[in-house]
């Protein structure tokens, strides 16, 4: 991620070094892609009568095409449009060359282009869902277009196919595009590219696209526009406005209500205890990390692509002091090590320390503050233990041992630690966080199947002694304890059920893992378009367990 890819031409046209190809047109990129992308593709009038107008987009470069087209879009959208744009782009750029290369139209794309910065994802390779605008949004997919295009499930009804030209990138145009472009198309699906190289033209034509001809922006004498030729029909959108029940009111169901009425949807939230202090989410600090992978797992994918959500998503509510990662035995030493040579964590979001990792991004959150965030606007209901619901987001389901979960318990300790002098969160196998200057927050047990409940002497001092800092001046003032529900893969369960969705066994990673898991469900309603790739959403189903039975 790090390599340079890019110089600056006149106007700050960007212009790649590995490619020798320009990313838009010198004399005026808005004009090139108005001409493209959007009238090449019949834009505005072919997206009409689409109330959720999917486009994918090959090479999302500086994000121009996009950002014309929002746009457009907020300039010609009816009641209940929305837009739902994905793309692709292996070689992500820094935010500050986006912002050099497009600040000169800034003015023209209104306050999306200040909210897409605000939210650009850490440069790591997969899914990234950026909700823009509750009716735009944006899906990037970091990765080369042969194992991006394979991960998507939906159809599109627009193709902007902007990769730099065939004869600079031929490993881009090669008929793994095309035949995934038919698989992902339907018989209303146009596509346009600036290009009308034969091998382009020859390659979609066997795919089953009509292809036409047309002038070609500027000196550039021709281009290629067309339409899919199926009789696969347009896939039909869901209800726009729906209510949904939500049994639990722990991180996991406030994640789900909160993103399910920021989209417009009505939700209520029953929940069995009184109050909100019994559940696993009722912990008052937290940490938000990455997970070191070797290789790109699905646990990998999953939480990595969980933990940048979360840096996009809830910025004001994590404390971003970054976590210093060190081996503590030689699994994971090995485990760190190819972590650095396989996974291209950009500079900016990480630093390798001899056998150490700081992820800068990473920090604490409180899950007691993100709840009461969350539940600000909904309605919930407590002392309601209910029976039917739409979702389920109750931890376990039916009980611990259903779907192979099981019961761990947890004990944190907070202590005063005066002149702690802790910069980061430090973990180690244990960990311990700064709360404020002279307080820290340390643990945590981890305990199967133990039922006791509240916090224990015995858990204190398992803490203490597993403390990586100087004992003498730390008085333990008080603690927390709770139980996690695990998987045997240490994955959350989302997704269809026969009772409704569920949403559970969040495992350690709660904070990060429900707001995933709330993108996820509001993707299965039809409320966004694929928020991870189809690898990840099987790795989390709940058919995971039935699949082979
Ligand atoms: C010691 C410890 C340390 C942790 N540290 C971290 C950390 O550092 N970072 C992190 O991200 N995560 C951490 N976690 C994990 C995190 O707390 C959990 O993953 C998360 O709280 C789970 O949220 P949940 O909504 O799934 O479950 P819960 O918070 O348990 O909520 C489920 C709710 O459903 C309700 N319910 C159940 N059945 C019904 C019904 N029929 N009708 C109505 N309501 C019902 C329950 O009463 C409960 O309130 C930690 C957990 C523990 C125990
Ligand atoms: C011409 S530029 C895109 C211009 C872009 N639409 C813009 O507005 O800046 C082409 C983009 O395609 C990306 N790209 C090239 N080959 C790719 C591949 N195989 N997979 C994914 N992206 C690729 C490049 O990194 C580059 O960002």
């Amino acid at each position: 991620m790090d390599k340079k890819i890019i110089e600056f031409k006149e106007n700050n046209t960007p212009y790649s070094t590995e490619f020798g190809d320009i990313y838009f047109s010198v004399d005026d990129g808005m004009a090139e892609t108005e001409h493209v992308f959007l009238k090449g593709n019949r834009l505005p009038e072919s997206w009409n009568d689409h109330k959720h107008i999917r486009i994918c987009e090959t090479g999302f470069g500086t994000g121009l095409n996009f950002f014309m087209a929002a746009s457009l879009f907020e300039k010609t959208k009816k009641k209940g449009q929305k837009l739902f744009y994905t793309a692709i782009e292996k070689n992500p750029l820094k935010q500050e060359d986006i912002l050099k290369s497009l600040e000169k139209w800034r003015d023209n794309f209104g306050d999306v282009f200040d909210i897409f910065l605000s939210k650009y994802p850490i440069r790591i390779s997969g899914f990234h869902p950026i909700i823009i605008k509750p009716d735009i949004i944006l899906v990037l997919i970091f990765d080369d277009i042969k194992d991006a295009l394979l991960e998507v499930n939906d159809k599109q009804d627009f193709w902007f196919l902007d990769g730099f030209a065939p004869a600079q990138n031929p490993d881009m145009w090669q008929d793994d595009l095309y035949e995934n472009m038919a698989r992902l198309s339907h018989n209303q699906t146009r596509f346009a590219t600036f290009t009308a190289a034969g091998m382009v033209k020859r390659g979609l034509e066997n795919a089953g696209f009509e292809i036409e001809k047309i002038k070609g922006f500027g000196r550039k004498r021709d281009m290629l526009v067309g339409q899919f030729q199926s009789d696969q029909k347009r896939p039909q959108e869901r209800e726009t406005c729906k209510e949904y029940r939500i049994a639990g009111a722990g991180l996991a169901g406030l994640a789900t209500g909160y993103l399910f009425a920021q989209l417009e949807q009505k939700v209520e939230i029953f929940e069995k205890h009184k109050d909100a202090q019994h559940n696993a989410s009722s912990n008052k600090i937290g940490l938000i990390s990455p997970r070191i992978g070797a290789e790109r797992i699905p646990a990998y994918e999953y939480y990595n692509a969980a933990f940048a959500l979360f840096n996009r998503e809830n910025k004001e509510h994590l404390n971003q002091i970054g976590t210093l990662f060190e081996p503590d035995n030689e699994t994971k030493s090995l485990r760190f090590e190819k972590f650095k040579n396989n996974m291209s964590w950009p500079s900016e979001a990480i630093e390798y320390k001899d056998k150490k990792i700081l992820f800068k991004d990473a920090g604490t959150a409180s899950p007691a503050a993100l709840c009461a965030h969350y539940a600000q606007n909904l309605n919930v209901q407590f002392g309601q233990k209910i029976k039917g619901a739409d979702i389920w987001a109750t931890s376990y389901h039916q009980n611990f041992d259903s779907f192979d979960t099981q019961k761990v318990r947890g004990q944190v300790s907070y202590a005063i630690a005066e002149n702690h002098n802790l910069e980061h969160v430090h973990s180690y196998g244990a960990y311990v966080a700064p709360i404020n200057k002279d307080r820290i927050s340390f643990g945590a047990t981890f305990t199967h199947w133990d039922d006791s409940e509240g916090v224990t002497e015995k858990d204190h001092a398992y803490n203490l002694e597993k403390l990586k800092l100087a004992h003498d001046d730390i008085k333990i003032e008080d603690g927390w304890a709770g139980f996690r529900c695990a998987s045997k893969d240490r994955l959350p369960i989302i997704g269809p059920h026969e009772d409704g969705y569920i949403n559970i066994a969040h495992g350690s990673h709660g904070m990060i893992s429900s707001l995933a898991a709330a993108f996820i469900l509001a993707y299965y309603e039809g409320l966004l378009p694929q928020p991870f790739s189809k690898t990840v959403l099987e790795a989390v189903s709940p058919q995971r367990y039935t699949k082979d039975k």
